[in-house]
């Protein structure tokens, strides 16, 4: 059976580790697994637009040995065309991995089941593992161990990042503390499976409106655009009603002295975050960028050898 990840607690906390412990290495070494060997082909799929994710996933599958086949949104039959069952199932006759940007998860879990070969979330509405991965990885290069630390989220506490930030920082065995406007605060079932997991971790999940609370002590602070593919319809709203969790420096003086600011990009200085703030001495958003490159290839070289798939699986 192949290994899928579709959402952030795929990863057991010990496979987390070992991912971002593999993403280090790849980064000091960036040449030395080739699980693509061949080369094999991975599918880059997108429904919606990506600079990072894009570039990160094909510079990666080349550094791995393989070749990306980028496919932009509208160039393929997927979902429209054709079912996604049967997209899956053409997919694994050639591709080693499928890596998709969609709109529905059921749509990646569909395409998990029919897919022989592992299947990345590149982005869902619901979540954005890989991007929480790089997150992890920046935190531990920057601030050094990173369970029992605390990360604050502040913003459209309802989105992607916000639930992938509480299930994958609770993985970590984070303190997590997730803040935004009533009406847009996560779905009981994402915050009760990121309690569940915290359970286990010696991690904690808090979920409120009150961004000072959230705020107090914390050790990094992220946020992301209040305005995520597909909602654009709602930009004048939602500006108004996320403007109270803006990150600025008064946000960031609420925090302690060393925290760092990490924000998955694109920004909008302004908007979501000052200007001072990105731009200055806590802002960390440019190795969290590079760090979507080191995590994704360890992510599909963990995923490829676990499936019985890699091309150069270590001697035993
Ligand atoms: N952070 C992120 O996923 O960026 P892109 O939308 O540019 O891929
Ligand atoms: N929440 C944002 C993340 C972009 C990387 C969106 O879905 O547009």
């Amino acid at each position: 059976m192949p290994r899928h990840f579709l959402v952030d607690t795929d990863l057991t906390p010990e496979e987390q580790a070992s991912v971002l412990d593999l993403a280090a290495a790849l980064k000091a070494d960036r040449f030395s697994r080739r699980p693509l060997a061949g080369p094999q082909t991975v599918g880059v799929l997108f429904d919606k637009t990506s600079t990072r994710t894009r570039v990160s996933f094909a510079t990666g599958v080349s550094d791995l040995g393989g070749t990306p086949l980028i496919i932009n949104p509208g160039e393929s039959q997927l979902g429209h065309k054709e079912t996604v069952a049967d997209s899956a199932r053409v997919f694994s006759r050639m591709l080693a991995a499928v890596v998709w940007r969609t709109y529905a998860q059921s749509g990646l879990v569909e395409m998990a089941r029919y897919s022989d070969v592992p299947v990345v979330n590149a982005l869902s509405d619901d979540y954005h593992p890989c991007q929480i991965l790089a997150d992890l990885l920046t935190l531990r290069e920057h601030v050094g161990e990173v369970s029992g630390r605390t990360l604050v989220y502040l913003g459209d506490a309802a989105n992607n990042m916000a639930n992938s930030y509480l299930l994958g920082c609770a993985t970590a065995g984070m303190h997590v503390r997730i803040a935004g406007p009533e009406g847009y605060l996560p779905r009981a079932d994402v915050v009760a499976a990121a309690r569940e997991r915290a359970g286990s971790t010696g991690g904690s999940v808090l979920v409120t409106t009150d961004a000072r609370e959230a705020l107090a002590g914390a050790d990094a602070v992220v946020t992301d655009t209040w305005v995520s593919m597909g909602q654009e319809s709602e930009k004048a709203e939602r500006t108004e009603i996320f403007r109270p969790y803006a990150v600025t420096s008064e946000a960031m003086a609420l925090a302690a002295d060393d925290a760092v600011f990490l924000h998955c990009l694109p920004a909008h200085r302004g908007l979501e975050v000052a200007a001072e703030v990105i731009d200055g001495p806590a802002s960390l958003v440019w190795d969290e960028a590079e760090n979507r490159l080191h995590v994704q290839k360890a992510l599909l070289t963990f995923l490829l050898d676990s499936s019985g798939l890699s091309a150069d699986l270590p001697a035993a």
